[in-house]
């Protein structure tokens, strides 16, 4: 976006989020919306975009539905952020990575061994300093927060053996784009290598990276332990989803489709929460009983790098305290 238009467009949504709440349309009109993703269609949070859609269109009375797009038909997630900003997207399920990588307070919720299990993971996007952070997301991104949905805790899956995190350095191990991880994979001594959910199979498995960051659904699902010597189960960070919508959307629809939406929309995100609570042990279970070495690791596995972690984003990310106390 040109500096000019970039101006223009923050004039523009600051004085339509006065007091933080955008001014509703009184008139509701019949509406198809768009809501894209990056994940598979039978990933955990596309069947919950698809449940939203359904129960959307059966509350509405048929006035109004979702066409869901898996898979980054539409684009990346920094694409989808754009076409959300300018009104071309409706809606969208995305990881926080990109939402950090614009409002770097966000970067708080990846602080390593913040969630000490998936259960304190829940508990913390279900806390008011999480819901006082989306609140800053009309303004700062021009996208409304819905809700929080997530993903497992991470794991490493290595194509060679490993027993130590010295076993990793050096190595090219894939991280989604963004940059808390990447600042923790850099001090762990590894070579962080960005690189998007659909290319990650085909590079681990002819040796383009090393090793993948990854959550136990999709080493699962996935079958990322195809090409595995090692799985570190190290549970080191949560992975939070956000849904949003589009702000200039937002603002051309009534109160009572704000509040439809934003019901339906936040049940089926937080449904998501209950799915990973219920599933990431039984996940856990299947991946141990695989025909590779798991090894258990916690915080002293990665040394200094939790530190030097801190380091960087204690100050960058100042919500780190409040997510802290939430996960207790
Ligand atoms: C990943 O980039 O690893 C990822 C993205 C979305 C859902 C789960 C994992």
């Amino acid at each position: 976006m040109k500096q000019t238009a970039k101006r223009a467009y923050g004039v523009v949504l600051a004085s339509a989020l006065a007091l933080g709440s955008l001014t509703a349309a009184t008139t509701a009109t019949a509406k198809e919306f768009r809501l894209g993703l990056i994940t598979p269609p039978p990933h955990t949070w596309t069947k919950a975009a698809k449940a939203f859609g359904d129960e959307l269109k059966e509350a509405s009375g048929g006035k109004h539905s979702v066409a869901v797009f898996p898979s980054r038909q539409l684009g990346n997630e920094a694409q989808m952020i754009q076409m959300l900003q300018s009104g071309s997207l409706d809606m969208a399920f995305l990881t926080i990575a990109e939402v950090s990588n614009r409002v770097p307070d966000f970067g708080a919720f990846y602080a390593p061994y913040l969630a000490k299990d998936i259960q304190s993971a829940a508990r913390i996007l279900r806390s008011d300093a999480a819901k006082d952070l989306l609140k800053t997301l009309p303004k700062k991104v021009g996208v409304v927060g819905v809700g929080y949905g997530m993903a497992g805790l991470r794991q490493i899956v290595s194509r060679d053996e490993v027993s130590s995190a010295d076993d990793l350095k050096g190595k090219k191990l894939r991280i989604t784009p963004f940059e808390p991880i990447k600042d923790f994979y850099n001090a762990v001594g590894v070579a962080p290598t960005p690189m998007p959910l659909p290319a990650v199979y085909d590079a681990l498995a002819n040796g383009q990276v090393d090793a993948i960051d990854m959550d136990v659904e999709l080493i699962i699902k996935l079958k990322y332990y195809d090409h595995a010597k090692t799985i570190v189960e190290s549970n080191h960070m949560m992975f939070p989803m956000v849904g949003l919508v589009s702000a200039k959307v937002w603002k051309n629809l009534s109160k009572e489709e704000r509040a439809q939406i934003s019901d339906l929309m936040g049940k089926h995100l937080d449904g998501v929460i209950n799915t990973y609570t219920e599933l990431e042990g039984p996940w856990l279970a299947k991946m141990n009983a695989l025909d590779v070495k798991v090894i258990k690791a916690g915080p002293a596995f990665f040394t200094s790098a939790i530190a030097d972690w801190e380091k960087i984003w204690g100050d960058k990310a100042p919500a780190l305290k409040k997510l802290r106390e939430a996960a207790q």
